[in-house]
């Protein structure tokens, strides 16, 4: 149960249009559910509204059996749930090392042992030289590991990744799909919006489909790829 989403008949809506159209799913531990739809389906307002940052009109989000419906994004951390930016949001003129403090602020943990933590996570994300420089001095792909880093800081439960691979070079890709395997297999519950269907296919075990709001499948990566619906919303008929 540590870190179950249950999202029921999520809805949202922005004046006339209705964004999120009483979306559901249910993700587990140890697994990877992949996120895609084509632009304006209504993906980042989902992750926008588990995290907090939106209010959904109506349906609940629970996270580890509690329920987090329209709770603040600083409560909803505190129960568990990280995630990065579809455009990286990192602190540009703190230190990389400050960057991955501040979600740490409030732990009362000594100094040390979190500085220690941040310097081992940007190590792990291949960040460790440029500790002392400025995110804004980093190149867009390095600022999207860093907002990697700093979403790993308080060890959260569900991670959600927004695009992670807009716009960064195959190797980098290829070194993000493995720390998202390596948070999957640490038992991470990892919800990942990608148009990159061929990391979706490899790394999730499984996949919703949006369009308009809704979802419109569900399933194993197999069902997805021959799913004649999800084939009509991206190609049209
Ligand atoms: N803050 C907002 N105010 C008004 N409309 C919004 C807001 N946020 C999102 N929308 C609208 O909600 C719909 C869904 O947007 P969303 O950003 O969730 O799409 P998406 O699936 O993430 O698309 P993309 O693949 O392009 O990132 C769009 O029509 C968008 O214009
Ligand atoms: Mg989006």
């Amino acid at each position: 149960m540590s870190g179950t989403i249950e999202v029921k008949e999520l809805v949202k809506r922005f004046g006339g249009l209705t964004a999120l159209d009483g979306v559901g799913f249910s993700a587990e531990p140890g697994q990877v559910l992949g996120i895609i739809g084509v632009n304006g389906a209504g993906k980042t307002t989902l992750m926008n509204c588990i995290c907090g940052i939106y209010r959904p009109d109506s349906g609940s989000i629970r996270v580890a059996g509690v329920d987090v419906t329209g709770r603040s994004p600083h409560e909803i951390a505190h129960q568990g749930v990280g995630r990065t930016f579809q455009i990286p949001r990192v602190f540009g003129r703190m230190s990389l090392v400050d960057n991955l403090l501040v979600p740490v602020l409030d732990r009362k943990l000594p100094d040390r042992q979190l500085l220690e933590q941040a310097e081992s996570v940007l190590e792990q994300m291949r960040l460790i030289d440029l500790r002392h420089n400025h995110a804004d001095e980093l190149s867009g792909g390095q600022q999207k590991l860093l907002e990697m880093a700093r979403m790993l800081m308080p060890d959260p439960k569900v991670v959600m990744l927004d695009e992670p691979f807009a716009g960064v070079h195959p190797q980098l890709c290829r070194f993000m799909i493995e720390q998202i395997e390596s948070m999957r297999d640490g038992g991470k519950t990892v919800l990942l919006i990608s148009h990159d269907l061929t990391s979706i296919y490899r790394l999730s075990n499984t996949v919703i489909a949006m369009n308009q709001g809704k979802v419109i499948a569900s399933g194993g990566v197999e069902d997805i790829r021959s799913n004649q619906q999800v084939i009509e919303a991206y190609l049209g008929d």
